[in-house]
């Protein structure tokens, strides 16, 4: 024998001993590892849990529910991240409440308009552009287009049927496109609504679209699926463990072999197979070291391909509801000649906050994209006195309006366990069109066994960027674990 022939048997032998120990230790060996325990990863966790799989879910923050996340504020609770189930049917998220009897209330998001000069703007005609504008590429163009190239075609030629006299102010119409772009941004986390495609694959469920969880908090929803609302008894074969940053998953094609999830803190967990669940954010940043062997040409095609982006929130709770509307939507717009008087920056490009129905007197502040990731890294008191400046000028014209006595604010992109808010179809995303499809297929062995899995919002081609979609995806990847008789 020659000494290269030793040292391959000391290796192989070695290699037996270590498979072999782990294998006879049936208290550390879990079916599924699931990593990330934000809506796909609760869902999937859940549902193999419930066909009596037995699952361990590694998350790596001290809490459950990643992009969802309620928090105790004032008098009730707010939401820092997800507010709304968005459509009814078909919503396994909208069904898992009724089912529940978890009351959940829909919310009126037609804006209340206030202008820069303090006075109150024309509120059936605002939310008619508005509305028009939401909905008017819907029916895209044959050729794929920015979508607020589409929006402002069609919202001109609309102009000019139902409302000609506009036309003369041009002043108004710059601010108005303006003002629109601001609010698709604040639908779709961009920066611009000229960053977004019209040939999105994106479809809306039936029935209302802005459904609160109010003061049950979103986080209700993760005690529906972990079996624990209402005094539940939780899941028998469903671990989980918190503060668990998953740091490396070795896998292999060998079907002998396990699937290996090694944690920041040395500890690491072995089962068949792994469902990653982390945002897209967290894979462009970490796949490569995340991954051993690293992920093969199209999955990392899907990641460089797919686009987060950032939708954020400032809240500010006050001793009394200074602010005066029959509305809990308010639309911040621009006039020309006040614009000429501030400096160009973040603060003017803030337009709309709202009140959230978890708790009384506070207002929510929205920020989206670029702007809303720098004002994550600006210190507390400018954001705080550059948020009252705004509030001040819009809707305090007629009021005393006092300082906040609590403000609390989002961080999704500073946050390195998910870099953003959720995905939107990028103007780039037609020369894609399988990225998501791509990044949901599974990594399988050499026998075409599933083992490493991927779900999340980002995966679901026609539910992006939602509750629903993501516990849709855990689903879907749970179900490709599990006989057809256990669905
Ligand atoms: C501000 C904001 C507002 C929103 N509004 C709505 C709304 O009104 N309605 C709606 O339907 N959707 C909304 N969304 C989107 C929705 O929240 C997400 O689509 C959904 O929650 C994503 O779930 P997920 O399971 O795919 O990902 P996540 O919730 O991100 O779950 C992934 C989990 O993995 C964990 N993780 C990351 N890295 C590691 C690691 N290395 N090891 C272990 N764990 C790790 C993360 O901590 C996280 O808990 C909003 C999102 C934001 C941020
Ligand atoms: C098996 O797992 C249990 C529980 O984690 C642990 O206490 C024990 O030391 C393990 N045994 C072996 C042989 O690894
Ligand atoms: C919901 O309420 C109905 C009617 O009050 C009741 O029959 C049902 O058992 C309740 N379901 C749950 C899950 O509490
Ligand atoms: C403030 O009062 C003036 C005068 O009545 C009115 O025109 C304006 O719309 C009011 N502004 C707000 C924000 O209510
Ligand atoms: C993962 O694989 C690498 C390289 O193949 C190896 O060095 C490391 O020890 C493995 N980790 C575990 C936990 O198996």
């Amino acid at each position: 024998m020659t000494a290269a022939w030793l040292v391959l048997v000391a290796i192989l032998s070695a290699n037996a001993v270590y498979a072999a120990s782990v294998g006879e230790n049936q208290s550390t060996m879990y079916d599924t590892i699931v990593v990330g325990m934000g809506a796909s990863g609760t869902s999937a966790a859940s549902t193999l849990a419930q066909a009596g799989r037995r699952v361990l879910v590694l998350e790596a923050q001290n809490r459950i529910g990643g992009r969802v996340c309620t928090v105790p504020f004032g008098d009730g609770v707010v939401e820092l991240g997800a507010e709304w189930i968005h459509g009814q049917v078909p919503s396994t998220v909208y069904d898992l409440a009724i089912k529940n009897n978890v009351s959940v209330i829909s919310q009126d998001i037609s804006m209340d308009v206030f202008l820069s000069d303090g006075s109150k703007g024309d509120r059936a005609l605002i939310n008619d552009l508005v509305d028009f504008a939401l909905q008017s590429c819907e029916d895209p163009p044959k050729e794929p287009q920015p979508l607020g190239q589409c929006i402002t075609n069609r919202l001109m030629d609309y102009i000019r049927v139902h409302h000609p006299d506009l036309l003369k102010d041009q002043d108004f119409l710059t601010e108005l496109l303006a003002f629109l772009d601001l609010v698709i941004d604040n639908y779709e986390a961009t920066t611009s609504w000229n960053d977004i495609t019209t040939e999105s694959k994106y479809r809306e469920l039936d029935g209302d679209q802005h459904i609160s969880w109010h003061k049950n908090g979103y986080k209700t929803l993760f005690e529906i699926l972990l079996n624990t609302y209402n005094n539940g008894p939780g899941l028998p074969t469903l671990e989980y463990k918190l503060n668990k940053e998953v740091t490396q998953i070795n896998w292999s094609e060998d079907p002998s072999k396990k699937v290996v999830v090694t944690c920041k803190d040395g500890s690491s967990y072995t089962a068949d197979n792994v469902i990653v669940t982390v945002s897209i954010g967290v894979l462009k940043e970490r796949h490569t070291s995340l991954f051993n062997p690293g992920l093969p040409p199209k999955k990392l095609d899907a990641i460089q391909n797919l686009h987060m982006g950032l939708l954020g929130k400032i809240i500010l709770r006050f001793d009394h509801e200074w602010w005066i509307s029959d509305y809990r939507s308010y639309g911040f717009m621009w006039r020309a000649q006040d614009r000429l008087t501030v400096p160009d920056d973040v603060w003017t490009r803030l337009q709309a906050a709202s009140c959230p129905m978890g708790c009384s007197k506070v207002l929510t502040v929205w920020t989206s994209g670029d702007i809303g990731r720098l004002i994550e890294t600006l210190p507390e008191d400018v954001v705080k006195r550059k948020t009252m400046e705004l509030l001040r000028r819009f809707m305090g014209a007629n009021v005393t309006v006092p300082e906040p006595v609590e403000m609390i604010r989002s961080s999704w992109y500073t946050n390195p366990y998910t870099r953003g808010s959720y995905t939107y179809d990028h103007i780039d995303s037609p020369l894609h069109p399988n990225a998501r499809a791509d990044l949901a297929q599974p990594i399988t062995d050499s026998a075409g066994v599933p083992r490493i899995l991927f779900a999340g919002e980002a995966t679901e081609a026609t539910h992006f960027s939602t509750v629903h979609g993501a516990v849709d995806s855990g689903r879907r990847e749970a179900a490709r674990l599990l006989p057809k008789s256990k669905i």
